[in-house]
């Protein structure tokens, strides 16, 4: 949820490393901070707020040659766990000599008990981070070797971390290390760059080693010596990045939010790209590692995730019941563990997560692996944590998501989503033309999207007009429900007004007590089975005063005539729908959370990426 850079190398690490905080801020942004070796001197510069004014402190109190000469730090951005954020809590954190400098992500469960040792040996604390506890920790394990002091001091640590540590006394390196929250290296040429993302890696150099668990590595400018915490040496690959610094640029978009929306048929387009095959009217998803038999004696299919990645599971879960005829169910990632679920070697348990980093899906998939089921991922992000982890399952190839709010990885995991529901459905109930026509329509679902982009002014239009509203509802049956919870949740996170998504029948068992004269009601009734039930629910909300947005199929002039306002999506097979659907609800939000002038990819006490419970 934080993000950390370090750098190693030739060029202006000041520089660097607010540049490099920059690509991550979208995973933590509400303070920063930085500490480079000046002239064998640790300085640091902290400041609550964004990285701009983490830059404009380092550049209003530091001198002009710092920026030029110092050639190695580390820097942070912070999402808050323990304490506020404040300057004082920001990291980089100082053991007690003020020799040692560390930016750390994830949570020290220990932490106190570890720092009341500290403190009766006299140690003072200024911030109430576990971090800060930490940095005391490796300095008095320090005995003149940080590397050993770092192993020695995360033997006794509880919790996850992802570090980087300097020190004036050795200043020719940076040691990192990680367990459960991620750590990547950048091999650059004399530079070495160390990130919790890649993102900031990428304007260097596209080379990368990903840490395993348990790693630490040594780096100096141009090596890399990785080890284990007992300190035998590990041998880890260099992995090629698959995209380039442009992929993570706004490229002429006001927000990322609007140009990741934009990106979807791309993005579909490359998640979709070689995995039909027409002539058996099934799909390839070699990643699934899953023999026909393997999938045929499946019983039931278990989708776990948070958030959006839910949402893409509940759609998931009508198209593996009604296109493979298999039980399927969706159980939230945070429940997974503590519900002691019933789970066993014919269950396939699919871990749907756009960052692979999410702490509880990451803590489902363990509970998965233990309880003997067939895991699987469907993740993004390449390496990580959860990929990893699961060795197996289907990457979705939408390219680096930086909006807070997630749209095409969304789009993208319902799209693999229903390949594999059709690769199951081909096993069970599907004939090869089912099958076939089944692919035509998935293979058409980039032209859908493309559409509905089409109507984007028009949809700012609308969006205009529902800006001054502080409460709304999204409803839909079948399908079109999932898109509704997610419709709600893309508008509250960003506009910060306050919706709820429900099944279109639930309203009148309750929430439609709350509709007054003009209530927005965001409904999704596209011409699928159970519409006609859709426009009748409208009807009741508009009795009753509340105002229609409709998301329709184009022609169906009896859904528009029900509505004071409408979006169209093409037609098309209605589990396909979702996707069109929720891409006009994205674009909806988007533009309302515009012209109220919210701070779109940043929403308030959000990050990306949430690797705590
Ligand atoms: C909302 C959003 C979140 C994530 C959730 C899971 O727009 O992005 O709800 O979907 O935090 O994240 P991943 O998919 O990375 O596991």
């Amino acid at each position: 949820m934080c993000g950390i850079v370090g750098y190693i190398g030739k060029a202006d690490a000041p520089s660097v490393l607010i540049n490099g905080l920059r690509r991550l801020e979208y995973r933590g942004y509400d303070s920063a901070g930085v500490a480079v070796l000046d002239e064998g001197r640790l300085v640091i510069a902290k400041a609550p707020g964004k990285v701009a004014a983490l830059n404009e402190r380092a550049r209003a109190d530091w001198p002009a040659e710092r920026f030029s000469k110092s050639t190695m730090g580390i820097a942070h951005t912070r999402w808050a766990t323990h304490g506020p954020p404040t300057e004082v809590n920001a990291h980089p954190h100082l053991d007690q000599s003020g020799d040692v400098a560390l930016v750390h992500n994830g949570i020290i469960e220990n932490y106190r008990s570890l720092r009341a040792r500290m403190e009766s040996k006299g140690h003072h604390f200024y911030s109430e981070t576990d971090t800060e506890v930490l940095a005391h920790l490796i300095g008095d394990c320090d005995k003149g070797d940080l590397f050993q002091a770092v192993c020695d001091a995360l033997h006794q640590v509880e919790g996850t971390f992802g570090i980087a540590v300097l020190s004036a006394r050795e200043p020719e390196k940076i040691i990192t290390a990680r367990r459960g929250s991620p750590i990547v290296i950048g091999v650059g040429d004399g530079e070495t760059i160390i990130a919790s993302d890649a993102a900031a890696i990428l304007a260097h150099t596209q080379r990368v080693i990903y840490l395993d668990d348990n790693d630490i590595a040594i780096v100096t400018a141009e090596s890399i010596d990785i080890r284990d915490l007992n300190n035998i040496p590990v041998t880890r690959e260099i992995a090629e990045l698959a995209y380039d610094a442009a992929a993570a640029e706004k490229g002429g978009f006001e927000h990322f939010m609007l140009k990741e929306i934009h990106e979807q048929p791309d993005a579909l387009s490359n998640a979709i790209r070689g995995r039909l095959d027409f002539n058996l009217g099934s799909s390839v998803l070699a990643g699934m590692g899953t023999s026909p038999r393997e999938l045929a004696e499946l019983g039931r299919v278990v989708l776990v995730g948070c958030g959006t990645s839910l949402h893409a599971g509940l759609v998931g879960e009508y198209a593996f019941e009604d296109l493979a005829d298999i039980e399927a169910e969706v159980q939230q990632a945070a429940e997974f563990r503590y519900r002691n679920p019933i789970i066993g070697s014919r269950d396939l348990v699919v871990a749907i997560t756009q960052s692979g980093e999410t702490a509880d899906t990451l803590a489902a998939v363990r509970e998965a692996n233990q309880k003997g089921a067939f895991v699987m991922s469907l993740c993004n992000v390449v390496g990580s944590t959860i990929a990893r982890e699961t060795g197996r399952g289907v990457y979705l190839h939408a390219g680096p998501e930086i909006s807070v709010a997630s749209t095409k990885a969304f789009t993208c995991q319902v799209a693999v989503l229903l390949m594999m529901a059709l690769k199951l459905g081909r096993g069970r109930r599907f004939s090869r033309e089912d099958g076939r026509n089944f692919a035509r329509e998935i293979e058409s679902i980039p032209a859908l999207v493309a559409k509905v982009l089409l109507q984007n002014e028009r949809i700012s239009e609308i969006a205009a007009s529902y800006a001054h509203n502080e409460h709304a509802f999204f409803i839909g049956r079948g399908p079109m429900y999932p898109v509704a919870l997610e419709g709600a949740l893309k508008l509250k996170e960003i506009s910060y007004i306050h919706a709820e998504g429900y099944h279109a029948a639930e309203l009148k068992h309750g929430p439609i007590a709350l509709l007054v004269e003009g209530t927005p009601i965001i409904a999704l009734a596209c011409d699928i089975p159970g519409k006609d039930k859709t426009l009748g629910n409208i009807e009741e909300c508009r009795a009753r005063g509340a105002r229609i947005l409709g998301i329709v199929t184009e022609g169906d002039l009896e859904a528009a005539e029900c509505m004071d306002d409408y979006i169209t999506i093409p037609r098309c097979h209605p589990l396909v729908a979702t996707v069109p659907a929720v891409v006009a609800l994205q674009l909806f939000s988007y533009h309302v959370a515009r012209h109220r002038g919210c701070e779109i990819d940043q929403p308030r006490n959000l990050a990306k990426s949430v690797t705590v419970e």
